[in-house]
């Protein structure tokens, strides 16, 4: 397919229009919107309203805010309502597993599941994670994850969550929340909105703000908002608000992005929580529409909130009307019904502060030491899973002359560290802070515990062993000279390289969460060009978050394959196995471009304090990743969406349909006043400490101090906060993920693959849509399937396209519009390998 000459110019023209500026605000919105229950939420609200109308004014607001850090079990717990019974809400990271437990599995990280582009596997995998936050008494998962979403190439976390477009990740992350909560456990949607580089998400030490994310609306509606949306279409129970700041307002306290855009458009019925330590007001963050407050202290172990007693108070003093509270409430208690944790729950029998038997149960706190670790298995079968969407994530970049699968060869060498175990073992250091031995997830608190891992090497010794294969190994990168006797003569030399990332509060090697290059560590391309000048057999497996440079490898005739195994989880070395002898044929495609140099991106992480108010401009607008290249004419190494097979496929017999779902109507109408939920004693004498009660150091309560509540104070807060009347709804909202005519289906596609080499294997086949404006990508990514097929078999692919997919925001009428520029539809094996095509009249 060739590409409009004409279009870079365009593309200037229409991101100079929409130019983001320092200091660009946020509009406010409010009142912030209470839940109505639609959606798949009714009898969940039914449910909820019961339980909250009992409930006493303290025993509410212990459920919106956490105990502080350290103060029970979890890494977020809520008070508790002793009187009932109820124990508090426990919240774990992460989202490849559960963080700081053991008996636990590691699962391949997001990235990797996005490799795969399978439902099946998304949902299974969301499944199988939360079957096991549900055995260890977890409430609620904190992921799946959609911000990130890799505007940029170095982002420290992009690996947590799926890729770049906006819609593998929508389907991803529906398919995850649907599979966690069918598991009984609430999912939380992070980071919202626009956490998409680690230097400066949060305040600096020198007191200067979290940056702010600056975007305008259309960018906002059709790339970082619309995997959002799918989660709250899957009906998502959580969403945890982003540390840093869009346009100049915390996410947490945010009004446009959480009551405009969350709660009203999408119609989000579930309760917002913030990142830990994320929000930075009491009074401005509740009528912003935030509903829990995490870890409940202000800072770590500070001892001190935002909430917990100041909004009893608020309450009490008249600002915080008692429909904002009920309404924080019911969202959390529907969630809990939603998923059915009324009838799933297990006591929390982990601790995330001690391995030990033992412990504090209020750790902060050093009080309460008792038997805090029941060591419960919860990692059924999940092994095989997690070996499987290892294989199925492998992306197959390049076979030279079908030097793969390996078949029973003399020999083998398998070099570099990456291949070998840690000596310090899997979890020798925290959260995965360092990059020692192979990698096979990234740091921060988006890890879990591995139970074992499977190094390369050891899966490839025992298949050498079963072929009576000759097996040389050589762990140490800057070894050359062992290298060199290895390699010569060696039938295959399997080289390893990894490059790490993670969280900012971790910086290994100079990392400080973001990448800092898109090389590999460890002198790793060194090492390859080694191997590369001596073995003309050499087969490169890369650990690595997220693209590298490969151009080199991708150039040298003695790099003969290069496959990409990502973040691969405790089975890596088996998974790697598969793919190298075929036992399992590569069906993944990359799911970001790789780039020849680290400027062909166009956007790139800022790494340094650029002033005393950052401010980063999102002026590339919807065009990252494969938009951008493809608008610039930029070649890559790999496309996004390529991979190879040990087989090959054919694209033929297009047919569109065209569906008659009637005109795409506005919502209109207007809510139903705000409800409130049994009455509340505002009288400040009863929302004191019982009289004796064990008060626990630096724990979050609810409770007034002998504190006097003034009354009569003039209340200053945002105009229309506390308005409790019926409101308008929105054009463009009205259902979960926005009007629900935006799912109608407009087109039916089809095409027919054909798998015309000679062993079975599964193909990807994608369909982009061009929308055909001159401001629009040449092509974007709409829908995918993963089609299994024998040889010479052929399969129907078939794809619904909807309105949503030919649509644009319109930011005039505050609606999604199809445009008057013809639309066309391709189909094919990546997004630049489209061999079919046809109008969409
Ligand atoms: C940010 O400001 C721009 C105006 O420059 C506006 O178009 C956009 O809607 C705002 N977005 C958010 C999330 O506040
Ligand atoms: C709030 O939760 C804390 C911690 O679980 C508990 O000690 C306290 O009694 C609860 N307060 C009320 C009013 O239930
Ligand atoms: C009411 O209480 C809140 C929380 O302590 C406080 O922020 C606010 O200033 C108070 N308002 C008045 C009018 O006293
Ligand atoms: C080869 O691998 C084994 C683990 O299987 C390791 O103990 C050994 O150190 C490696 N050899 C070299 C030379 O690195
Ligand atoms: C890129 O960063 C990694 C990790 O810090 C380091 O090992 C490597 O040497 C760097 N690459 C270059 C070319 O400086
Ligand atoms: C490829 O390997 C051969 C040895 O088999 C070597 O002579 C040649 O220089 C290598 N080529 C490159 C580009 O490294
Ligand atoms: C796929 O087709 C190409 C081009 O015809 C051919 O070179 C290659 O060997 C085929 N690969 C397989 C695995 O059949
Ligand atoms: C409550 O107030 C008393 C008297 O001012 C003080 O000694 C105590 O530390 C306070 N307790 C808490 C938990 O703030
Ligand atoms: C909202 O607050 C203002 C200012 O305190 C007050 O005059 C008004 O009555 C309140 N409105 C509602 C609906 O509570």
């Amino acid at each position: 397919m060739l590409w409009a000459a004409s279009l870079g110019s365009a593309v200037a023209l229409a991101a100079l229009a929409s130019a983001q500026h320092d200091g660009d605000h946020s509009p406010p919105s409010y009142p912030s919107p209470w839940m109505r229950g639609g959606n798949g939420w009714q009898d969940a609200y039914i449910k909820a309203k019961d339980f909250v109308s009992q409930l006493t004014l303290l025993e509410k607001v212990n459920l919106t805010t956490g105990v502080g850090w350290e103060g029970e079990a979890c890494v977020g717990n809520t008070g508790s309502i002793p009187r009932l019974n109820f124990r508090g809400l426990c919240l774990q990271d992460g989202p490849l597993g559960i963080r700081f437990a053991d008996q636990n599995s590691a699962f391949p990280a997001g990235v990797n599941a996005a490799a795969t582009w399978t439902t099946r596997l998304f949902k299974t995998r969301g499944n199988a994670m939360g079957s096991e936050h549900r055995g260890k008494g977890i409430d609620a998962q904190l992921g799946p994850v959609a911000g990130g979403l890799g505007r940029v190439p170095a982002g420290g976390r992009n690996w947590e969550g799926f890729s770049p477009d906006p819609v593998l990740t929508g389907v991803a992350m529906a398919e995850t929340i649907k599979g966690i909560q069918d598991a009984n456990v609430i999912a939380t949607a992070k980071h919202f909105i626009m956490n998409e580089q680690e230097f400066n998400r949060e305040a600096l030490s020198d007191g200067t703000p979290a940056y702010s994310a600056n975007i305008d609306d259309k960018t906002m509606h059709e790339l970082y908002l619309w995997p959002f949306a799918d989660a709250v279409r899957a009906g998502v129970g959580s969403i945890m608000c982003s540390y840093n700041r869009i346009n100049n307002s915390y996410g947490s306290e945010n009004s446009y992005t959480l009551n405009h855009l969350l709660k009203n458009e999408l119609d989000f019925q579930g309760f917002v929580m913030s990142d830990w330590w994320a929000q930075h007001s009491g009074v401005a963050s509740a009528f912003a529409g935030l509903d829990m407050s995490m870890a409940g202290d202000q800072n770590l172990g500070s001892g001190n909130t935002h909430w917990g007693f100041h909004l009893t108070e608020a309450v009490l003093n008249g600002t915080i009307p008692q429909w904002r509270l009920d309404d924080m409430v019911v969202r959390i208690m529907a969630a809990y019904y939603k998923v059915g944790r009324d009838t799933a729950r297990v006591d929390v029998n982990f601790n995330s502060w001690t391995k030990e038997t033992f412990g504090y149960r209020h750790a902060g706190a050093k009080e309460g030491y008792e038997q805090v670790n029941f060591h419960v298995n919860v990692q059924g079968d999940h092994a095989r899973l997690i070996r499987e969407i290892g294989g199925a994530s492998t992306v197959l970049l390049k076979n030279t002359n079908n030097a793969l699968p390996l078949k029973k060869p003399s020999s083998i060498a398998v070099i570099g560290e990456d291949a070998h175990d840690s000596p310090d073992g899997p979890n020798g250091c925290d959260d995965r802070g360092c990059d020692k031995g192979t990698l096979a997830m990234g740091w921060g608190s988006g890890t879990a515990n591995f139970p074992y891992l499977i190094a390369p090497v050891t899966a490839l010794k025992a298949q050498a062993a079963r072929d009576k294969t000759k097996f040389t190994n050589v762990s140490d990168n800057y070894d050359l000279s062992a290298v060199t006797a290895a390699v010569t003569g060696a039938e295959a030399a399997i080289v390893f390289g990894n490059a790490d990332s993670g969280e900012a509060y971790i910086t290994v090697d100079g990392n400080q969460g973001d990448r800092k290059n898109l090389t590999l560590w460890g002198d790793a391309d060194a090492l390859i060009a080694h191997v590369a000048s001596i073995n003309p057999n050499t087969i490169v497996v890369l650990h690595t978050v997220g693209p590298v440079i490969v151009e080199a490898l991708k150039n040298n005739p003695n790099v003969t394959a290069i496959l990409w195994a990502g973040l691969p989880g405790q089975e890596s070395g088996n998974a790697i196995t598969d793919i190298l002898y075929g036992a399992r044929n590569p069906s993944a495609k990359s799911v970001f471009t790789w780039g020849k140099k680290r400027e062909d991106w166009g956007v790139d992480v800022v790494y340094k304090k650029t002033s005393d108010n950052p401010q980063l401009n999102f002026n590339e607008g919807v065009f990252i990743d494969y938009r951008h290249f493809d608008a610039n004419e930029i070649e890559p190494s790999y496309e996004f969406g390529f991979g190879l097979s040990y087989t090959n496929y054919s694209y033929s017999n297009l047919q569109i349909e065209k569906k008659s779902p009637g005109p795409y109507e506005p919502t209109l109408g207007k809510t139903e006043p705000a409800p409130t939920f049994g009455t509340i004693d505002m009288d400040p004498a009863n929302a004191q400490f019982p009289p004796g009660f064990h008060i626990v150091n630096k724990y979050i309560y609810p409770f007034l101090n002998g504190t006097a509540i003034p009354t009569g104070l003039p209340q200053t807060f945002p105009k229309g906060a506390n308005d409790s009347s019926s409101q308008p709804k929105l054009g463009a909202g009205g259902s979960g993920g926005g009007n629900r005519q935006l799912y109608d289906v407009m087109y039916t596609v089809t095409a027919t693959v054909t798998n015309t080499g000679a062993v079975k294997g599964t193909e990807i086949p994608q369909l982009y849509i061009s929308l055909g404006a001159p401001t629009d990508p040449k092509v974007v990514l709409r829908g995918f399937d993963d089609l299994i097929l024998d040889p010479k078999e052929s399969r129907t692919f078939k794809y619904d396209i909807t309105r949503r997919d030919i649509s644009n925001w319109d930011t005039a009428s505050q609606n999604w519009v199809i445009s008057e520029f013809p639309k066309t539809v391709y189909v094919g094996a990546s997004s630049r390998n489209l061999p079919l095509s046809g109008k969409l009249s």
